[in-house]
């Protein structure tokens, strides 16, 4: 059977673990020759020997424009061009509240979360254009929808890719270069540990902790899992949406549909508190 991304090159950034990684696996599946940039060298090196032929690991720290131009280049001295590139590196702080800001903390999270994704933007553009055009995925989050998500840097900075990826869509549209965003919700992966500063082997045996432990947060009854959010990346960058520019897509097991008590009976609604004690008996 056809894959549904056969002939397409793309490349990931933070390709090497969580969603980046769940996205290379199926990418490689679809059909797709992937480059995985991220800064986890051990890793890289060892998914490039998973698919020999199929995947180019370039070490690519995403706050540092040369090398993301040398990541993306890559794409085309190893697979002949690019036609995906999915800007999907992230990192939180643990700046919880206003107080606890500093300046230093914001541009680093800025820096990785919005100017990597926007100079990957920025240099997948011309390679793009000489395919004829492409597509381009930001990770952003619920973070960047709803308060109460994540830390305030990294959740402002998210909204930031929400909204770059709408205004990168309507300037490179025209040129078929399609761009859009995906929000995850609660996903198993290293991130949290990695965000509190942890050793990446800590920070790995979280992912678990958090799938064994993730199915009762949100509506959906099952922890969410970096396959669910490449589901979600795969049809972004197959021809399937082809129309789909500037928007963003929400794959959260429907965490952000309302408040819990819509649908979680143990949480207690606010009216039942509020008047419970006065409804009629159902007759
Ligand atoms: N896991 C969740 O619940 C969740 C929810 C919403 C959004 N996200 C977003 O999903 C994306 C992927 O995160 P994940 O959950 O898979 O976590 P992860 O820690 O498993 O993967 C993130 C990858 O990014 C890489 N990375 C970090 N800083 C980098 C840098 N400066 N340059 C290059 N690579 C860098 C890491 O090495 C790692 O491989 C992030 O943008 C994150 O903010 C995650």
């Amino acid at each position: 059977m056809a894959g549904r991304l056969d002939g397409k090159v793309a490349v990931i950034t933070g390709g090497v673990s969580g969603i980046g990684l769940g996205s290379v696996e199926l990418f490689v599946a679809e059909g797709a020759r992937v480059v995985a940039a991220d800064i986890q060298d051990e890793k890289g090196a060892m998914l490039e020997k998973r698919f020999p032929g199929k995947v180019a690991y370039a070490h690519c720290d995403v706050t540092d424009e040369a090398q993301i131009e040398a990541a993306l280049a890559k794409a085309k001295t190893e697979f002949g061009g690019l036609d995906i590139l999915f800007n999907n590196a992230g990192i939180s702080d643990r700046m919880s509240s206003l107080p606890e800001v500093t300046a230093e903390g914001w541009s680093w999270i800025f820096d990785v979360l919005v100017r990597g994704p926007a100079l990957g933007m920025k240099h997948a553009v011309p390679l793009m254009l000489a395919r004829g055009g492409g597509s381009i995925i930001n990770t952003a989050s619920i973070a960047g929808l709803q308060a109460g998500w994540g830390p305030i840097a990294y959740s402002t900075a998210k909204a930031g890719v929400i909204h770059m990826s709408r205004v990168a869509a309507a300037q490179l549209s025209p040129q078929k270069i399609r761009v859009n965003a995906i929000c995850p919700g609660l996903i198993a992966t290293s991130i949290f540990g990695a965000s509190l500063g942890l050793p990446r082997e800590v920070a790995d045996q979280m992912a678990a902790r958090v799938a064994e432990g993730a199915a009762k947060v949100q509506p959906v009854p099952k922890a969410g899992m970096p396959e669910d959010i490449a589901q979600a990346a795969l049809y972004l960058a197959s021809d399937a949406s082809a129309f789909v520019s500037g928007t963003h897509i929400v794959v959260d097991g429907g965490i952000t549909v309302g408040s819990r008590h819509a649908w979680d009976q143990s949480a207690g609604s606010p009216f039942a508190a509020m008047f419970g004690d006065m409804m009629p008996e159902p007759s």
